[in-house]
């Protein structure tokens, strides 16, 4: 039995959402194929770009923590060959580790006939998280499962989905290397100052409600307005000024990280020009960038 699923990339936090909010986008994806039966060894090969960028020990993949658990959950011995194509690059904050493991989590559901709801699914992708982050954020993986805009509380696992308005458009500029999300998280402080919480939970709130109504103004001071964890990663970032600068200047609606960086994006609300986007860039001396022109999808 075998099952093939495109998986999208998605834009955690948004700004001000840390952990709790994830947007999936149309490009780019990863095509996740899956077989399951009763003989032979498991294995997971991955085939397409970024191959260096990937683990070559299948159990240290995003996949395997997801694999483990179902044969705990069905206390089936059952064997799984996946052959993984990469559209997303790995370690560049569009939930590339994430979109494999919600793609298995789909597949295994359905080829084992589990029929868990998707609350149990986005536990099960976010652990296979931990492989890749060292604890199980759940919010990359709920987008990718479920599409749309996902709102989740990773202290109940309780969520939302926003159907996303069609006339949004998301620049993506992929630049810069990252350190591991695993070590992007343990610059955070443990603590927040409640005058940070509040700022934080307003702006969050304003974003999803400003996203439905098309309210420009108060979406991009939203987008742009977290004041705990991008001021603390963007020192590890030096292309960010540059980017969010030029974004802005062809008319981005909100510029913010992409996840834990170090891609950023763009919030438009029509179709944002490329060409003038390139030269931009090129001009400020940027080098060594992808940009991709995207939009959000309400399909998981
Ligand atoms: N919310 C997570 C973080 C997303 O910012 O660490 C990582 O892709």
């Amino acid at each position: 039995m075998s099952i093939c699923i495109r998986s999208p990339a998605s834009i955690a936090n948004l700004g001000p959402g840390f952990d709790i909010m994830s947007l999936a986008i149309t490009e780019p994806y990863d095509d996740v194929y899956v077989e399951i039966g009763h003989n032979g060894n498991d294995y997971i090969k991955f085939v397409g770009d970024y191959l260096h960028y990937l683990p070559s020990d299948y159990k240290s993949t995003t996949m395997y923590p997801v694999i483990e658990e179902f044969r705990r959950i069905t206390g089936l011995d059952f064997k799984v060959r996946i052959t993984v194509r990469k559209g997303i690059k790995p370690a560049s904050g569009l939930g590339s580790s994430g979109a494999d493991a919600a793609a298995l989590t789909y597949a295994l559901n359905k080829l084992l006939g589990t029929n868990l709801d998707s609350k149990s699914l986005i536990r099960i992708a976010a652990l296979g998280e931990t492989a890749a982050a060292g604890v199980p954020h759940m919010d990359n993986v709920a987008a990718s499962l479920l599409g749309g805009l996902v709102i989740i509380n990773p202290v109940t696992g309780d969520f939302v989905k926003v159907e996303v308005p069609s006339n949004y458009w998301i620049v993506v500029v992929l630049a810069g290397s990252k350190v591991s999300t695993g070590e992007m998280r343990k610059l955070l402080p443990s603590a927040i100052d409640m005058r940070d919480f509040k700022n934080n939970s307003a702006y969050a709130s304003m974003l999803i409600y400003s996203l439905i109504t098309n309210n420009r103004e108060i979406l991009s001071r939203a987008l742009m307005g977290d004041s705990i964890v991008e001021p603390i990663r963007i020192k590890f970032y030096p292309h960010y000024g540059i980017i969010k600068e030029t974004l802005l200047k062809v008319g981005a609606i909100g510029v913010a990280l992409s996840g834990a960086g170090p891609s950023l994006f763009g919030v438009f609300d029509s179709e944002p020009p490329r060409d003038r986007i390139d030269e931009l860039l090129r001009k400020s001396g940027l080098r060594d960038y992808v940009l991709i022109i995207t939009k959000p999808t309400n399909t998981g």
